[in-house]
């Protein structure tokens, strides 16, 4: 697929993975898309391993898992469905948040994106790192392979970061897994553009969408 129109369109989260190995190749590819990604001053300051050690991402899910039973579970049992988005489907996305939750690990591979942001990294410190990791997940759309950007893990940074092995001064921004997927891939479900954009004034519809 290469119509970054239709990638973007369709760029679901996939949790449903199928353990089958993804060829380096393609891993090389997805990073190759993530490192033309724009990044504050072109400092290049990210990092990202590819991860495939069993006990290290087994290590990870262990707290991925702690997360989800402590925040993640009832917070989604609790919340009503977000925009554009209908009970039913609401529910499927719950039920594949928790098998995610339970087989994270089982991916192949995962890619996780990285900063040297140092000690005190301040807001603006992502904005260097998810341009990458967003074109990481569109590359990983247009080879037909499936991904879910993740950042639960960060409920437990330090646990998490320790098990990854990263250094200090080296920070987590997102963990990918990355494998082929068991579903299909269909258009990704939100709210209406007149809710989400304003004009001139916050608050008020741009023009162009008003009544739309
Ligand atoms: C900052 C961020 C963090 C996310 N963290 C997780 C996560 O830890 N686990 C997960 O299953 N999905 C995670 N997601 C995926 C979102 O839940 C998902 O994109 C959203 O529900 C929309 O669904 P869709 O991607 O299928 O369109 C995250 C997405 C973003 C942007």
């Amino acid at each position: 697929m290469d119509d970054v129109f239709e990638i973007m369109s369709t760029t679901r989260s996939m949790r449903r993975l199928k353990p089958d190995p993804v060829p380096d190749e393609l891993i090389q590819k997805i990073l190759h898309a993530g490192l033309g990604a724009a990044n504050g001053g072109n400092t290049q300051k990210w990092r990202f391993m590819v991860v495939k050690d069993p006990a290290i991402k087994q290590a990870v899910q262990v707290w991925y898992k702690k997360a989800f039973d402590e925040v993640v579970g009832p917070r989604y049992a609790s919340s009503a469905p977000p925009p554009g988005i209908t009970g039913d489907k609401y529910k499927r996305q719950h039920g594949a948040v928790e098998y995610l939750t339970d087989h994270f690990h089982e991916a192949p591979v995962w890619i996780v994106a990285c900063l040297e942001d140092g000690p005190n990294p301040n807001r603006s410190a992502g904005a260097s790192v998810y341009p990458a990791v967003q074109n990481m997940l569109l590359a990983i759309r247009a080879l037909g392979l499936g991904s879910t950007l993740t950042t639960r893990h960060l409920q437990f940074a330090k646990e998490t970061e320790a098990a990854l092995g990263l250094p200090p001064g080296v920070h987590s921004y997102a963990i990918l897994p990355v494998g082929y997927p068991m579903g299909k891939f269909g258009p990704t479900g939100r709210g209406k553009m007149s809710d989400f954009v304003f004009g001139d004034k916050y608050g008020e519809v741009w023009a162009p969408l008003a009544g739309a």
